[in-house]
């Protein structure tokens, strides 16, 4: 197996920005295999998927051996979202299991340290970045963000699905944005929909992690394509929301 290299994945998701990456959290995963084929057929290019451990958040998801049957079901790149205490301990298993993007949160930082996980992820061949709950001030976030390669701006706080878009993160990412300038990933996650989807990309959003309003759908495709419309016209999202 060749190894991996973060800076492809990187610039297949610049290349391709806006992209929408579905949370997986919501997904049938009893048929895990048909929702990823829908999700391909649907033009899906990177997949979003929440590692929640009970004690960082109060919620459990899944970890590892979820992970490493994703990326037996396809090749486009899987973004892992570690929501968990203890993120240096499980960052290597969590690449080895086939992530190729890896954020931890800020929340989660005890000492300057911890921080340097940031580059042990990138060693590893993975692309390497840092969530902010909405709660938490941006003072702690900034001062880390010139060893990114993107930042997960959370529009909810972290720990589960279906949460309402919190518009705080409209204007965290128009700040980094101008701040750090263009060359920067910036992902936001929570309550992302056709409401929130086009006010998100033109703040400055490259990424945009969507749950509920793709896996509550009838049809992904669709979903899809109503959210990419709202990239091109905000204003159209903000009136089909009402
Ligand atoms: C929340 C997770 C999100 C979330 C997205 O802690 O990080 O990825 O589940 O789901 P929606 O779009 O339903 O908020
Ligand atoms: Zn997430």
């Amino acid at each position: 197996m060749s190894l991996k290299d973060h800076k492809k994945s990187l610039s297949s998701l610049r290349h391709s920005k806006p992209v929408v990456l579905p949370s997986m959290l919501l997904c049938d995963f009893g048929n895990l295999a048909r929702e990823i084929d829908l999700l391909e057929e649907a033009g899906v290019e990177a997949l979003h998927l929440d590692v929640m451990d009970g004690v960082f958040v109060p919620n459990i998801t899944y970890g590892m051996p979820i992970v490493e049957a994703i990326r037996k079901l396809t090749q486009i790149p899987i973004d892992v979202h570690l929501m968990i205490q203890s993120p240096a301990k499980y960052a290597k298993a969590f690449v080895d299991a086939g992530a190729d993007l890896i954020s931890f949160h800020v929340e989660a930082i005890r000492s300057s340290e911890d921080a340097d996980l940031l580059e042990t992820i990138r060693a590893m061949g993975a692309a390497a970045g840092l969530a902010i709950n909405p709660s938490t001030s941006m003072e702690y976030l900034l001062p880390h963000i010139p060893r990114c390669d993107f930042v997960l701006v959370m529009s909810v706080e972290a720990g589960f699905g279906g949460q309402a878009f919190n518009p705080v993160a409209i204007e965290r990412l128009k700040t980094i944005r101008a701040e750090f300038g263009s060359e920067l990933l910036l992902e936001v996650d929570g309550g992302v929909n056709v409401g929130s989807a086009g006010q998100c990309v033109a703040a400055g959003a490259d990424l945009l992690v969507v749950g509920s309003a793709i896996f509550k759908q009838p049809d992904y495709c669709q979903a899809l394509a109503h959210l990419h419309q709202t990239f091109v016209s905000p204003s159209l999202g903000r009136a089909k929301a009402t």
